[in-house]
């Protein structure tokens, strides 16, 4: 995840990694992510996509709790090409771009305390390995990590990352996918949330739309409860096609002139795949809701 306006941390590196320090890990806190991952890999399967759960399997190494940083990488780097590299957290968006362009996944390597296993608002270890990690073990997915990177590069200069950021949030953090006729989660920050897991599919609340580009950079999103709207791609091969090879640049000025639309509104050209009734948003709003 990136951020604007922060300063570097001290004992960070010029591009903000940091070393893991796998070993200062406590058995606690290994404990945690065994607890975490055993919970998501008992849920995923038939409702992760299965470019996701295949990729799981990149997780498993020799030792269980945390995953060490290097070995991770060394397998990555064999399937794809990817790194995995420490961060104290937040860093300046420049940076994440460029780290992603050069195949580096930047990961949190705290972990949230055990009374925090349901929700967290900042992205932790397990946020980011378990719920990034095993998609950028698929050769597309990877390339369209990479090549987000080199658009955030892009945007940054046409003064546009805040429409490009919506691409990211509801696509790679939030993204639904069709499978035949089902719909599959395949966004890390519903992968990684055992209740979003649940109500990303489940619940009548939120609405599901078909995947449009540009309708998408103009949608609005919170960051602080279970989405309003989720998009539907068709494939990673089709999401890569419909952003690899176009220029943002014709798009970002006419975004320019449009209004942005609301995290829980549906627009006439929609292909609205299940219309959300809303109700867990308004019930949250009124503060009687469950979570
Ligand atoms: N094609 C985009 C541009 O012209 C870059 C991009 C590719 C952005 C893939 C996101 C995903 O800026
Ligand atoms: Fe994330």
């Amino acid at each position: 995840m990136a951020a604007s306006t922060i300063e570097r941390p001290a004992g960070a590196a010029e591009d903000w990694t940091v070393p893991q320090d796998w070993e200062s890990y406590t058995p606690q806190e290994h404990a945690v992510w065994d607890e975490l991952f055993a919970r998501q890999a008992a849920l995923l399967p038939g409702r992760a996509v299965k470019e996701f759960t295949d990729g799981l399997d990149i997780l498993r190494i020799a030792k269980p709790g945390i995953p060490n940083f290097e070995e991770l990488s060394e397998r990555l780097m064999k399937r794809t090409g990817w790194q995995v590299v420490a961060v104290p957290g937040l860093v300046p968006d420049r940076l994440f771009f460029e780290h992603l362009a050069n195949r580096r996944f930047v990961a949190g390597r705290f972990i949230r305390r055990p009374d925090q296993l349901d929700y967290l608002q900042e992205p932790d270890v397990f946020h980011d390995v378990f719920g990034h990690v095993p998609l950028l073990a698929h050769p597309v997915f990877a390339d369209y990590m990479q090549a987000y990177g080199e658009g955030g590069l892009r945007a940054d200069g046409l003064g546009a990352i805040e429409n490009l950021a919506r691409l990211y949030w509801y696509t790679v953090e939030f993204g639904l996918m069709r499978e035949g006729p089902e719909l599959k989660i395949y966004g890390a920050g519903i992968v990684s949330s055992h209740g979003e897991s649940l109500f990303a599919l489940d619940d009548p609340s939120p609405n599901r739309i078909g995947f449009d580009l540009k309708r998408l950079m103009r949608t609005k999103y919170r960051i602080d409860d279970y989405q309003q709207s989720y998009f539907v791609i068709d494939s990673f091969d089709d999401l890569l096609c419909q952003t690899v090879e176009m220029d943002f640049a014709p798009l970002y000025q006419e975004l320019k002139q449009e209004e942005a639309i609301e995290a829980d509104e549906i627009i006439p050209q929609d292909h609205v795949f299940s219309r959300g009734t809303q109700d867990y948003a308004r019930s949250r709003e009124r503060g009687d809701g469950h979570g």
